[in-house]
């Protein structure tokens, strides 16, 4: 190793495993919560598995209040309604249990309590300056991976854009990470999802601000991807996939927290604002793309994903990005997401616009490559 840069790697006190969903009041009660809001959305709500979660909490004596006023892109309006919700009902803490909607807003939620600002104020790196309620998150995906991340994705209505905000400060203090919450995930979510995931593991191993500690968890969850999201797809009921999925998430959470995401991302966020489309399908379409445009600048480290997703070593260099081209393309028939933009809604007319919002997306200042106005667009066109 040459030059080394000075990096940071932050993370929520992690239990993971079957069941430890159970330990939410506990560690509620340990966080010294009285009264949480729980953050959900309606779906998640009705699950069977929620009732450990909510005995837990009845057990621990800690009392609690429901939102789940949570859409799949959450909105600043949202996050204003749990404000409102939270100060009325004299909460001292928060717990989410969700996909990523769910979790982004209580993140939101938590810094509005905090700063007593507006969330919207928060767009970018490092705004959050006061410690926020204390937060325990339970996730019901393997996605996004909020449960351990510095991010929350929140939607400006008005301006139809997905604000990202990063803060160390928004990591919640406690994830519970136990797969048997993923066992009620449809198909479709679990294609969507799973290639999120396989997507921040790409990009935070290709990002400029990877490091060794967070290139450990890219590759951990690109071997475990391969190894598991085609048996989870196919076979709900196999328990091994979905362990192997959602350790998958979380390791490819604490790496593209600390190591930073890229071009996908930047770019399915201005789909998913301009739009209101589904978040991993985006990234699932968008992600052979960026890689046939970024291989070039890290074709080493794109070669090693490309072993690990199953190119046979001892290939020629040439025809390296090829082979890995190749094996995305058959993971997204696996899960059966290899349709393009078109088929999703998107039209030719809305490209500039959605070019021209990527462009302002930080998660683009980490891409390995520098990647204009005129490339994203090109982009945008190769894969509609
Ligand atoms: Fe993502």
């Amino acid at each position: 190793m040459g030059y080394m840069p000075i990096r940071r790697f932050a993370m929520p006190d992690i239990h993971f495993g079957p069941g430890c969903r159970a330990n939410a009041g506990r560690q509620a009660k340990a966080l010294g919560m009285t009264k949480a809001i729980l953050v959900t959305d309606p779906g998640v709500r009705a699950q069977s598995w929620m009732k450990e979660i909510l005995d837990s909490l009845k057990k621990a004596g800690v009392a609690f209040i429901v939102y789940d006023a949570v859409s799949p892109n959450p909105r600043e309006s949202e996050v204003r309604e749990a404000v409102k919700r939270y100060r009325r009902e004299s909460c001292d803490g928060i717990l989410s249990v969700g996909g990523g909607s769910p979790m982004d807003c209580a993140k939101g939620l938590g810094i509005m309590i905090s700063e007593k600002r507006d969330v919207l104020e928060f767009r970018g790196i490092d705004l959050v300056e006061n410690r926020l309620p204390p937060m325990v998150f339970i996730p019901s995906t393997a996605g996004t991976a909020s449960e351990v991340s510095q991010f929350s994705i929140i939607l400006d209505s008005a301006e139809h854009v997905k604000i990202a905000i990063v803060s160390g400060k928004i990591i919640p203090n406690v994830a519970l990470v136990d797969p048997e919450t993923t066992s009620t995930v449809s198909p479709d979510l679990v294609a969507a999802t799973g290639m999120d995931v396989l997507v921040h593991a790409v990009e935070a191993y290709a990002s400029s601000s990877h490091s060794d500690l967070t290139d450990l968890h890219a590759l951990q969850a690109v071997r475990l991807v391969a190894a598991h999201l085609g048996e989870r797809f196919r076979n709900p009921e196999d328990r091994i996939a979905r362990n192997g999925m959602m350790m998958a998430s979380m390791h490819a959470g604490l790496a593209f927290s600390n190591g930073m995401l890229g071009a996908v991302h930047a770019m399915a966020h201005s789909l998913g604002g301009l739009l209101d489309l589904p978040h991993g399908e985006c990234n699932a379409i968008l992600l052979p793309h960026v890689v046939d445009f970024n291989y070039d600048a890290e074709s080493e480290r794109y070669d090693t994903i490309g072993h690990l997703l199953g190119v046979p070593t001892g290939i020629r260099k040439e025809d390296g990005k090829a082979a890995l081209m190749d094996e995305i393309r058959g993971m997204q028939r696996v899960v059966g997401m290899d349709h393009g933009l078109a088929a999703v809604g998107v039209k030719t007319s809305d490209i500039p616009d959605l070019a021209r919002k990527s462009r302002e997306d930080p998660c683009l200042l980490t891409n390995p490559k520098a990647c204009l106005e005129s490339d994203l667009q090109l982009l945008f066109k190769s894969a509609m």
